[in-house]
């Protein structure tokens, strides 16, 4: 089964109501491939998931930057799974390095949130990637096969994942993996896959690639053959944006 290219845009914890509305509006004006091609998804901070899911236009899909872990209650400042299902939010990204190292979000911890989620219905971004020291001490691998393997445990559906590998270093610093260093590390993840998930598994879960992606290096990137689409941030705000999608073609 072909792997269908995936665009995410990233927001972060960026933007005002008013730039949201510049942001979506440039979107819904764009032409990009059609939804066969490409599946777009973009992930503004939670306080606009409601703006832009009743302005976006209708073949681009929205997502949440993060839930809970279990099912809601008394957990100040925390959005749950379900709150999202309620409102029609189909995806959440999950386990993002920001806050796996800010917030001190463990394997374990975003491999049950990813767990959780994918049983109350939406479907999952899982983010895993090292950090420059990790890249440097040979250790890319076995990090990316931990973080990964932390999700494997606890999950045996994976047709509503998509990982995505996102470099530390290439976060927002504009120093992207080459082609070849994202398709070396792609490859890597789904031959663990193949052995320890299933070949079935390795062979339709898409691997995006995230870190400093903009127009100028989309297309090299997005050529490789186990780079299945994009998690894009800072560009992601901007109509380069509309570039990235086109990658796709
Ligand atoms: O989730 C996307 C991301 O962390 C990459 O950010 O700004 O380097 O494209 P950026």
């Amino acid at each position: 089964m072909a792997r269908k290219f995936f665009v995410g845009g990233n927001w972060k914890c960026n933007g005002t109501a008013e730039e949201v509305k510049k942001i979506v509006n440039t979107l819904n004006e764009a032409q990009v491939p059609s939804q066969d091609v490409v599946e777009v998804v973009v992930s503004p901070p939670y306080v606009f998931l409601p703006l832009v899911k009743s302005t976006l236009r209708s073949d681009f899909f929205v997502a949440a930057q993060n839930c809970w872990v279990k099912k809601g209650g008394a957990y100040t400042g925390e959005v749950s799974a379900e709150m999202l299902v309620n409102l029609d939010i189909p995806w959440v990204i999950l386990g993002h390095s920001e806050r796996r190292a800010i917030l001190n979000e463990s394997n374990e911890f975003v491999g049950d949130k990813v767990a959780y989620a994918l049983a109350q219905g939406l479907k999952v971004i899982a983010c895993v990637g090292e950090t420059l020291e990790e890249r440097e001490a040979g250790s890319t691998m076995d990090v990316v096969a931990a973080q990964t393997k932390a999700i494997a445990d606890r999950v045996s559906n994976w047709s509503n994942v998509v990982i995505a590998y996102e470099p530390v270093w290439a976060i927002g610093t504009g120093k992207v993996a080459s082609p070849a260093q994202a398709q070396e590390v792609h490859d890597e993840l789904r031959k663990w896959l193949a052995k320890n998930v299933s070949a079935d598994v390795a062979a339709t879960t898409r691997i995006i690639y995230g870190g400093s992606v903009n127009g100028g290096n989309c297309k090299e990137l997005g050529g490789q053959a186990d780079v299945d689409g994009f998690l894009v941030g800072g560009a992601s705000l901007k109509p380069e944006f509309i570039d990235i999608i086109k990658a796709a073609e």
